[in-house]
């Protein structure tokens, strides 16, 4: 018997995020964990925008995984049927598309919800996980993303405080701001691949531990 793809869905209906960053580089490290020269992962893109297809296709033939557009409720809830190890998906960020949301959700093993350390985040992350995901019942974790150790910890606190007294089921990696990742879309690039640099071994250190909090890296 065929074994099954585990389904992971980066969500929140709101723009700028980190959604599509996050799903292009945890399938980066998720892939270089588990080796082989297939690719294990497969990324999908759901968002009409489709920024994930062309970050991918600036990559070109470099690209560690697959990827697919898809926005059809037959295949997105047949994801699980995909032959690979882990199926990440990239969903909209606003509320319009969230018949797409909810088609990914209804074959997602688990939901990623980035948040950011601006206080604008926290409503439209708050209206994904108890309008859309808690009633489809799938577990998640939110993760603060684009942190700015500059800055100070005062934010990263505030939000980190926010989060808990929400009892969001909260990660404890934190995905710093790095100008290596804003630009590495443009530069057709993902994380496993940044020049070698202690700002991209940090860059990278943070999705790999995300990767290892969340259980990923295995079969199911
Ligand atoms: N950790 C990070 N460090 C630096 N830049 C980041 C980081 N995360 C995201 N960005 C940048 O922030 C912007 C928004 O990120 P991204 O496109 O991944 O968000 P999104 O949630 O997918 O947005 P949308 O809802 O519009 O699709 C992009 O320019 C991206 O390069
Ligand atoms: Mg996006």
């Amino acid at each position: 018997m065929a074994i099954l793809a585990r389904v992971h869905a980066v969500c929140c209906q709101k723009g700028g995020v980190g959604k599509t960053t996050i799903t292009v580089n945890l399938a980066a490290v998720v892939d270089q964990v588990l080796g082989g020269d297939d690719p294990s992962v497969l990324v999908v893109g759901t968002d009409p925008q489709r920024s994930m297809d062309w970050w991918a296709s600036r990559v070109g033939d470099d690209i560690p995984f697959a990827y697919t557009e898809t926005d059809s409720p037959s295949d997105l809830e047949r994801l699980r049927d995909a032959d690979f190890s882990h199926v990440f998906v990239d969903t909209p960020g606003s509320l319009e598309n969230e018949h797409i949301l909810r088609s990914v959700l209804k074959s997602a093993d688990d939901a990623i919800v980035p948040i950011t350390t601006e206080p604008l985040t926290f409503v439209p992350a708050d209206t994904t996980i108890t309008q859309v995901i808690e009633p489809l019942g799938v577990p998640y974790t939110v993760v603060v993303n684009l942190w700015d150790p500059r800055d100070g910890r005062v934010d990263l606190d505030d939000t980190l405080t926010f989060a808990r007294k929400k009892n969001w089921p909260l990660a404890n990696s934190v995905i710093r701001r790095y100008k290596i990742h804003s630009r590495a879309a443009a530069e057709g690039v993902v994380c496993t691949q940044y020049a070698k640099s202690r700002v991209a071994l940090e860059a990278q250190q943070d999705i790999l531990r995300l990767a290892l909090e969340l259980g990923y890296g295995r079969t199911r």
